[in-house]
């Protein structure tokens, strides 16, 4: 996906030129991948742009480098700020926010402690993930022959750089498949994620979605499907799923900050359902359009909106 660049990058506390923002090639992060981020979508909503779930996105990144013994010297609230901040000086509507902490230039060997951590936050113009058809006829994915990063190998709660070599090779296989993305299986074989989002199925009026424990990214659509299909009276069911049941499933969809709510038409080339939008997944996506988009009132408190006057980080 090519990005246009935009005025102004957040680093360590000052704001510097899109083009000032490099790394020298000897940084801890390029060998060792030691770094964690953050994808967040700002909304052009009927009420002005607004960060969709900011603090949540905010304590994740937090989360996630304290699993691997970074220490930031920036809060919710600050982080939340230069958000904000961040999309008014790029004079963005809708756009795609991107936090990252990173181990820089510093001493040179497997040992991260003695490289200094460097925080960004850089953002951009975006549109549809998997382009603007997938949103509404579907996509066609395959079950990836890569298995999810293992228990107490590589934390699957932490949203690492590292992790998405896996996530690349599961979506370039994909891609040579012919299939739009992966479904990637834990390492005993039960449903875990795509390459970057979560998954859910509808089977008997039921949905259903796979655990923390199955290696998944703890993720923040996901959990606002959660809420939504609570909402809308769709019973819901966090648990460890076989891999059959994707091609039983009256409905299979994707979530995430990239892929929104994404229908899935066929699975291994066997049809999912109709091979079409199922009802469930058009009612959940059709709620999660109305509240990014502001056409419904914002009643979890979702969206953080970038032209308040006072920090009002949600
Ligand atoms: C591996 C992986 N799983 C799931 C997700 C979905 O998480 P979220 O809804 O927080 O974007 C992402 C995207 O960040 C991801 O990279």
């Amino acid at each position: 996906m090519p990005v246009t660049p935009t005025e102004q990058i957040w680093r360590n506390g000052n704001w510097i030129k899109w083009e000032d923002a490099t790394l020298h090639v000897l940084s801890h992060v390029v060998s060792y991948g030691s770094a964690v981020f953050e994808g967040i979508r700002c909304y052009d909503t009927k009420q002005g742009p607004a960060i969709f779930r900011l603090r949540e996105h905010i304590q994740r990144l937090i989360n996630s480098a304290k699993i691997y013994r970074m220490e930031l010297p920036y809060s919710v609230e600050q982080f939340g700020n230069v958000a904000t901040e961040l999309v008014r000086r790029n004079k963005l509507n809708a756009c795609y926010v991107k936090p990252m902490v990173l181990r820089g230039y510093g001493e040179v060997g497997v040992n991260p402690l003695n490289s200094p951590i460097d925080c960004y936050m850089a953002c951009w113009t975006w549109g549809a993930y998997l382009g603007p058809e997938a949103l509404s006829k579907g996509v066609e994915v395959g079950v990836s022959s890569w298995t999810r990063i293992a228990p107490n190998t590589l934390p699957a709660m932490s949203k690492a750089a590292a992790n998405y070599m896996n996530s690349q090779l599961i979506r370039m296989e994909a891609q040579f498949n012919g299939y739009t993305e992966g479904i990637a299986l834990d390492t005993d074989g039960h449903v875990s994620e795509g390459s970057g989002m979560n998954v859910f199925l509808v089977h008997e009026g039921k949905l259903y979605t796979p655990p923390l424990a199955t290696s998944i990214l703890p993720g923040i659509t996901r959990d606002a499907i959660v809420t939504i299909a609570q909402d809308l009276d769709i019973p819901v069911k966090e648990t460890v799923i076989p891999r059959e049941m994707l091609y039983i499933a009256d409905e299979v969809f994707f979530v995430g900050t990239a892929v929104e709510v994404t229908p899935i038409r066929s699975v291994d080339h066997i049809q999912v359902g109709k091979g079409s939008m199922g009802p469930v997944t058009r009612r959940i996506q059709e709620e999660f359009f109305a509240l990014t988009s502001g056409t419904k009132q914002d009643r979890h408190n979702w969206l953080t909106p970038v032209n308040a006057p006072v920090s009002a980080v949600r």
